[in-house]
C-alpha cells in the first residue's frame, strides 16, 4: 500500500450488489497497481455478464420503492453521504492517490470536489418541481410533473474517480432513480468506498450496485446494460469513440444518454490580457492532475506581442514544477496512468519536433527514484507548435503545454474552433467588447475568461460537437435523470 488507512473498511474489494459485498461470480480478480511503482496492492472483482445482469435485476427490483421515498428523505440520505464522505477526506484522498497517481494534495481536494456535488443534488433532489399550465380552454387542469428516468448505468473514468461518481450517482439517486456503476479498471478502489459510505449513509439495497471489470471485460458488462431496456439513461464520461459506440448500441432500446467526451481546449492569450494572471491561470488548467483533464488547454495560441515574454514567464514556472510520486508531500505533478498514456505523451512530442517545433523546457520520460514502471513525463513547453501536428489534433492528456504564435483575433477564432471538439476553451483579454464577441464565437460548452479553474458543482459541465452532449452539476444536471409527463385532467365544471 502506498498509504496507510484508518478505515480498512473502506476497502471491500468486492462487488456491491442488492445490499450484499459479492466476489464475481467466477472468481476471477483484476489486480490494482499504484501507477508510481507499477506494484500492485489490491484486488477487486473482475465481473462479467453474469454480475452486470445480477446488478440490473436489483437496480430494477429497487426502483419502485426508491422512486417513491419523498425527495426529502432521499436529500436526508444524499447528505448524510455528503457529511460521510467529508468525513473520511484522508482515507479517500489516499486512496485516490495510491491508484490515480494524483499528489496527495490534489487528492484530498478531489474529495471536498466530489462531496460539493453530493451535497449541491442533495439540496436540489428538493427542488425537482414540475408546472401548472394555463389551460387554453375551460374545466382543464394541466400539468407538467418531473419523473426520474428508471435504472441509470454510470460508466465512469479514472482521472477523477471520486468526482466523476459523485456528480453522476448523487444526481440519480436525487432524482429517484437507481444505478448501476462499472468504475475504470485503472481505479475500481475509490468508487467501492463510495458505495461503502453510500450503504453506511442509508441508501437501501439495490438502489446504488457497482461491479468492478478489467479492461478486456468491460465490454462484457457495459454490453448486458446497453441491451437491456429496463437501463433506460447511460452516463459515461470517456473517449469519443467510446462514446459514439454507446450512442449506437443504445438506440434500439432508446436509452437516454449524457456522454461527456473527449476535449481539445483552445487556450488563448491577446496582447492586451494581464499575462501574469494569464500564467497562473494555464498553469491551474493545464497541469492539474498532470495535464490528465477533459478541460485541460491543449492548444495554446499567444498573440506576437506578448509571446515571448509568455514563453519566458510560463517556462519557468513548467521548470520549476516538482515530479514525483502522490506520498512526496512535495509532488507537483505526480505519474501518469500507465504506460500507454507516456508512450502517447512520448508520440505527441516526438512528432511535434519532428515537424519543427521546439523545446523550451521538459521533453523526456522520467524515472524518478529509478523505480521500474513509474509512469513520469516532464512538464514541457513547445513552441512553433502548428495544426498538423498530432499535439494539436489529439487530446495529449499529459503535462505538456503546445504553443503557437498568432496575429489576429478573426485567425485564432477561426483555428480554435478547428477541431472536431468542443468541450471548453479559454482566453484572456481585458477588451469587454472582445470579452463578449469570443465568449459567443467559441464553439465549445464551457468558455473560461481570464479564469483557468472553471469546474463547480454550481455550473453546467458539458461540451458540444464530438464532446458529447448532456450537463453534470447544476440544476441541469438533474434534469438529465428525469423526463417530464404531461398529465392532463378534464371535466372539472
Ligand atoms: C474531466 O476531466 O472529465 C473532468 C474535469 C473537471 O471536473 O474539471
Amino acid at each position: 500500500m502506498p498509504f496507510t488507512f484508518q478505515n480498512s473498511d473502506l476497502l471491500p474489494g468486492q462487488n456491491y450488489i442488492a445490499g450484499t459485498w459479492l466476489p464475481a461470480r467466477d472468481g476471477r480478480i483484476l489486480l490494482v497497481s499504484d501507477p508510481a511503482t507499477g506494484e500492485v496492492f489490491a484486488s477487486v472483482p473482475d465481473s462479467g455478464a453474469h454480475d452486470a445482469r445480477a446488478a440490473v435485476d436489483a437496480a430494477h427490483a429497487a426502483f419502485k420503492a426508491w422512486r417513491k421515498v419523498p425527495a426529502k428523505q432521499r436529500a436526508q440520505i444524499i447528505k448524510r453521504w455528503n457529511d460521510l464522505i467529508v468525513a473520511h477526506t484522508q482515507d479517500l484522498g489516499r486512496l485516490i492517490s495510491s491508484e490515480q497517481g494524483k499528489p496527495l494534495a490534489e487528492g484530498t481536494g478531489e474529495v471536498a470536489y466530489a462531496a460539493s456535488y453530493v451535497e449541491w443534488f442533495a439540496e436540489e433532489a428538493t427542488r425537482a418541481d414540475g408546472a401548472v399550465i394555463p389551460a387554453p380552454v375551460p374545466g382543464r387542469r394541466m400539468f407538467a410533473l418531473r419523473e426520474p428516468v428508471g435504472v441509470v448505468a454510470a460508466v465512469t473514468p479514472w482521472n477523477f474517480p471520486a468526482a466523476m461518481i459523485a456528480r453522476k450517482i448523487a444526481p440519480a439517486l436525487a432524482a429517484g432513480c437507481t444505478v448501476v456503476c462499472k468504475p475504470a479498471e485503472d481505479t475500481p478502489l475509490t468508487s467501492l468506498a463510495l458505495v461503502k459510505l453510500a450503504e453506511e449513509a442509508g441508501v437501501p439495497p439495490g438502489v446504488l450496485n457497482i461491479v468492478t471489470a478489467s479492461r478486456e471485460r468491460a465490454a462484457d458488462v457495459v454490453d448486458v446494460w446497453l441491451d437491456d431496456a429496463r437501463v433506460r439513461k447511460i452516463t459515461f464520461t470517456g473517449s469519443t469513440p467510446v462514446g459514439k459506440h454507446l450512442a449506437r448500441r443504445s438506440a434500439d432500446t432508446l436509452k437516454k444518454l449524457s456522454l461527456e467526451l473527449g476535449g481539445n481546449a483552445p487556450f488563448i492569450v491577446f496582447d492586451d490580457a494581464d499575462l501574469d494572471a494569464a500564467v497562473q491561470g494555464l498553469m491551474a488548467a493545464k497541469f492539474r492532475n498532470g495535464g490528465q483533464t477533459c478541460v485541460c488547454p491543449n492548444r495554446i495560441y499567444v498573440q506576437d506581442g506578448v509571446h515571448d515574454a509568455f514563453v519566458e514567464k510560463l517556462a519557468a514556472q513548467v521548470a520549476a514544477l516538482k515530479v514525483g510520486p502522490a506520498t512526496d508531500p512535495a509532488s507537483q505533478i505526480g505519474p501518469m496512468i500507465n504506460a500507454r498514456a507516456v508512450d502517447k505523451i512520448e508520440r505527441h512530442v516526438q512528432d511535434a519536433v519532428r515537424q519543427g517545433a521546439r523545446i523550451v523546457t521538459g521533453g523526456t520520460r522520467l524515472r524518478p527514484e529509478g523505480k521500474d514502471g513509474a509512469c513520469y513525463y516532464a512538464p514541457t513547453v513547445l513552441t512553433n507548435v502548428t495544426a498538423a501536428m498530432d499535439c494539436s489534433c489529439e487530446e495529449t492528456f499529459g503535462p505538456i503545454a503546445p504553443l503557437t504564435r498568432f496575429t489576429d483575433e478573426a485567425e485564432v477564432v477561426e483555428a480554435a474552433n478547428a477541431t472536431p471538439f468542443g468541450l471548453a476553451a479559454y482566453f484572456y483579454s481585458r477588451d469587454v467588447r472582445r470579452i463578449w464577441r469570443l465568449a459567443d464565437a467559441l464553439e465549445t460548452g464551457i468558455v473560461g475568461v481570464n479564469e483557468g479553474a472553471l469546474a463547480a458543482e454550481a455550473a453546467p459541465f458539458g461540451g458540444v460537437k464530438d464532446s458529447g452532449y448532456g450537463r453534470e452539476g447544476s440544476r441541469h444536471g438533474l434534469e438529465e435523470y428525469m423526463h417530464i409527463k404531461y398529465v392532463c385532467q378534464g371535466q372539472l365544471d
